[in-house]
């Protein structure tokens, strides 16, 4: 058998093991459920000034975000490969060679992955406080953040232990390492996340919140608004990485795959909202907040949990909870690495290539870490440099890595295939919808994404000339 096919074969085999129908759920929200919903998406709607915005972001999670999404699951249910080798398989079958775009992905999840580790830190720093305040004498005062951002060393040292215990499960196995473990504990985490927006919308400030949440004052939007909007709803959902295709190889024959990727969307949508309610009546009280600024949440959540009755251990459970989802996400990241390098060189064991990767994004690492003391003086204009690589990588280099996805997904896969795996004669949705999702991955989505690029270039041009 020829090489390749041969080693289709194997990672078929490997991929048949997994049975039960809500093992990929629990991979693909734990994946898309992240720092993303909580942590980034509040500040990013700060900085684009509310409502509008807010639409903005809904409008597209559903005409773009999930028609990719549901694109990348594809090319991972109908390959079963992770991205690198479903691209050669399809570029053999399709008679295209889009080998250079399959490579990119894989990068960005290294690097995206480095920095994620940076704020998985931070969360570990708060639970670090909250838990010596709850056992033990130490308070924890309201510059924490701040004492933080401005300590390099402890932020390597913090990234550096998230990175070791994504590292420890990946090397352990996908099945076994995740997603018993932490899927079971994002119910409670649910539950938390309840009460928070329960806590929080019965501040004084609520009016004023849902005035600044969904008031649509478009004037407030800028050039670089369809672009910052267009990056997170792909960070947010995991596509434009390799990840999705990585779980879709892993939805069973029966499984109908928009239908998964619906789920998969609107339940990040919906945590993505509720974030806001949790997050904006905190700012709103604390009146002189900059509310652009991506220490936002660390900076108002503990302050909030220190001034509540029991707030110490509620606080603690929060941040345990939000670690979990944290490294869930981290583990995809580096899932989507660890498999496509093991898939592409053959004589790598999964051991060596999880460790050499580990390796990587640890000295990656160091750049973000140190944005706050050592590159202090790495700026543009407001931005300290972790929001610059923030932006770099989610705003500049995202939304292009996700087009060369939908471009393999698009032309490497016929039309015949494409009606098999989405419509479903049952489901008068799924072949009513047909049409609508082609053209919305063929013809939409790479006019939004390079329409969005521009104008974010040329807002940018404008400050700078
Ligand atoms: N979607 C995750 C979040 O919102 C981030 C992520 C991107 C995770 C890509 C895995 C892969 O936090």
């Amino acid at each position: 058998m020829h090489e390749i096919a041969k080693r289709f074969e194997q990672s078929r085999l490997i991929n048949r093991s997994w049975r039960t129908r809500y093992g990929f759920y629990f991979l693909a929200v734990g994946s898309a459920f992240g720092l993303g919903n909580l942590w980034r998406f509040p500040y990013v709607v700060g900085e684009n000034g509310g409502g509008a915005f807010v639409l903005l972001y809904i409008f597209l999670a559903l005409t773009l975000g999930l028609p990719l999404l549901i694109g990348e699951l594809m090319l991972g249910r109908l390959t079963r490969q992770s991205v690198v080798m479903a691209t050669r398989k399809v570029s053999l079958t399709s008679g295209k060679n889009f080998k250079f775009l399959s490579a990119l992905p894989v990068i960005l999840s290294l690097v995206v992955l480095s920095y994620y580790s940076v704020i998985s830190g931070w969360v570990l720093h708060f639970i670090m406080q909250f838990s010596s305040s709850a056992f033990g004498s130490t308070q924890i005062g309201s510059g924490s953040m701040m004492l933080l951002l401005k300590n390099g060393g402890l932020q390597f040292g913090l990234a550096s232990v998230h990175l070791l215990i994504t590292l420890v499960v990946v090397v352990k196995g996908i099945q076994n390492g995740l997603e018993k473990s932490i899927g079971w504990t994002m119910p409670f985490f649910a539950f938390l996340v309840v009460i928070l927006i329960w806590r929080s919308t019965s501040l004084s400030t609520t009016d004023d919140v849902l005035r600044f949440l969904f008031y649509p004052d478009f004037s407030k939007l800028t050039l670089s608004s369809l672009n910052h909007a267009v990056g997170h709803v792909f960070f947010t959902l995991s596509v434009g990485f390799g990840t999705m295709v990585t779980f879709g190889s892993y939805i069973r024959e029966d499984q109908h795959v928009p239908t998964a990727g619906l789920r998969v969307s609107l339940f990040d949508s919906i945590v993505s909202l509720g974030a806001l309610f949790i997050v904006f009546p905190l700012v709103f009280k604390a009146s002189n907040r900059t509310i652009t600024d991506p220490a936002l949440m660390f900076d108002v959540l503990p302050q909030f949990f220190i001034e509540m009755k029991g707030g110490t251990l509620f606080g603690l459970a929060f941040f345990v909870c939000l670690y979990l989802a944290a490294l869930n996400a981290s583990i995809g990241l580096l899932e989507t690495v660890v498999s496509n390098i093991v898939d592409t060189f053959k004589n790598m064991t999964r051991n060596s290539a999880s460790w050499i990767t580990g390796a990587v994004a640890l000295l990656l690492t160091l750049v973000p870490s140190l944005s706050g003391s050592f590159f202090r003086e790495a700026r543009l204009g407001e931005k300290g440099l972790i929001e610059l690589i923030d932006s770099l990588l989610i705003n500049g280099f995202l939304p292009l890595v996700a087009l060369g996805l939908s471009i393999i997904f698009f032309k490497g896969i016929s039309l015949k295939e494409k009606e098999r795996l989405f419509v479903d004669k049952e489901r008068f949705v799924s072949y009513s919808m047909f049409p609508q999702w082609l053209f919305a991955v063929q013809w939409f989505a790479p006019a939004v994404i390079i329409l969005g690029w521009l104008m974010h270039l040329f807002g940018l041009l404008k400050t700078v000339l």
